[in-house]
């Protein structure tokens, strides 16, 4: 019979033993899995487990800030983040096909990976936030996601890298690994996050993916959530973000006629994410963040709703 507090106590007396007095490294990405699993470790051994936070440049709007005002700040974690922007988008510099903007994301995740390894390498231990269903898909047919995937969680490791594994989430589904969070003081906000892609941004920025887009996207992103955190909507759809595509309109501002990007809003509801359907989301609502977002964001002057099913259509656009 599963039981929270017999987990964690459980958790932590095995990590403490399995770790002993060795060093452990984590990637932290601010989701939900590895955010648990971090502070689950550094409940069971404190400063002998060192976390990096890489910032490609590609993710929301103050992400670094906030995991870091949380993981460093809140929870006292040795913490530091990685300004890696500079690389991700010199790498993806005239980059349009999707696939090839994942590997590239993909391989730069690996290169960042392999530097921290060589300078903890008195660590023994990789951490990762595995839970139960990247086991199960780590087994099955891999499909693109899931191969992106399994280069943050399972058995993605260059071949040379001398880690112990350290997974102390391997057994759980995620509304356990959310309740684990909680148990553990993680503020619900982080711990009820929609999934956001590795590849972050640089899939949901069509086309060519730049600075200047990448700061608009943010912009457009973050008024959508805020507004459906103000609306209490937020934990009605199960994954909601704003799509930018390579594509400018004619619009009129006051007397002037303006050319730029189109927008989409993407919010589906799903239980596995394999199948899922665009939310209903009320008119006000989206009329409210078109208005918010057209005259807040520079750069965006039309905006869409996406109303497509997956399938045929997937929830990202690339
Ligand atoms: P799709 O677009 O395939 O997305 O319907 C299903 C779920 O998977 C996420 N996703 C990814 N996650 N790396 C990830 O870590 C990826 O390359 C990737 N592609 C899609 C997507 O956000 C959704 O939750």
């Amino acid at each position: 019979n599963w039981s929270m507090g017999n987990y964690i106590e459980t958790a932590i007396k095995h990590i403490k033993e399995t770790v002993g007095d060795k060093k452990v490294i984590l990637a932290l990405s601010g989701g939900v899995d590895s955010s648990v699993a971090a502070v689950l470790i550094h409940r069971a051994i404190g400063d002998q487990l060192n976390c990096f936070f890489v910032d490609t440049g590609l993710m929301r709007k103050n992400e670094a800030e906030k995991v870091m005002a949380t993981y460093g700040e809140h929870f006292k974690m040795n913490i530091e983040c990685i300004d890696a922007e500079a690389r991700f988008l010199t790498k993806l510099a005239g980059v349009t096909d999707p696939e090839k903007k994942r590997k590239i994301i993909g391989h730069e995740f690996i290169e960042i990976f392999d530097e921290q390894k060589k300078r903890f390498k008195d660590a023994d231990f990789l951490a990762q936030g595995t839970i139960y269903p990247d086991v199960i898909e780590s087994q099955s047919v891999k499909g693109p996601s899931a191969t992106i995937k399994s280069h943050h969680n399972v058995g993605g490791l260059p071949e040379e890298m001398e880690f112990e594994l350290l997974e102390p989430l391997r057994e759980l589904f995620k509304d356990e690994v959310r309740k684990v969070g909680r148990e553990l003081g993680i503020p619900d906000h982080m711990v009820d996050r929609h999934p956001f892609p590795g590849p972050g941004l640089g899939i949901r920025i069509l086309g060519e993916v730049t600075k200047e887009k990448a700061d608009i996207l943010r912009e457009a992103d973050d008024i959508f959530i805020e507004e459906l955190r103000n609306e209490e909507l937020y934990d009605q759809v199960s994954q909601a973000f704003v799509v930018l595509l390579p594509v400018k309109s004619v619009g009129v501002m006051g007397d002037e006629r303006t050319y730029e990007y189109t927008a989409v809003l993407r919010s589906a509801n799903t239980t596995d994410f394999m199948t899922a359907t665009w939310s209903h989301l009320p008119y006000e609502f989206l009329g409210r963040v078109s208005n918010r977002i057209i005259n807040e964001v520079t750069g965006i002057n039309r905006l869409a709703y996406d109303i497509s099913s997956k399938p045929p259509a997937t929830i990202e656009w690339e």
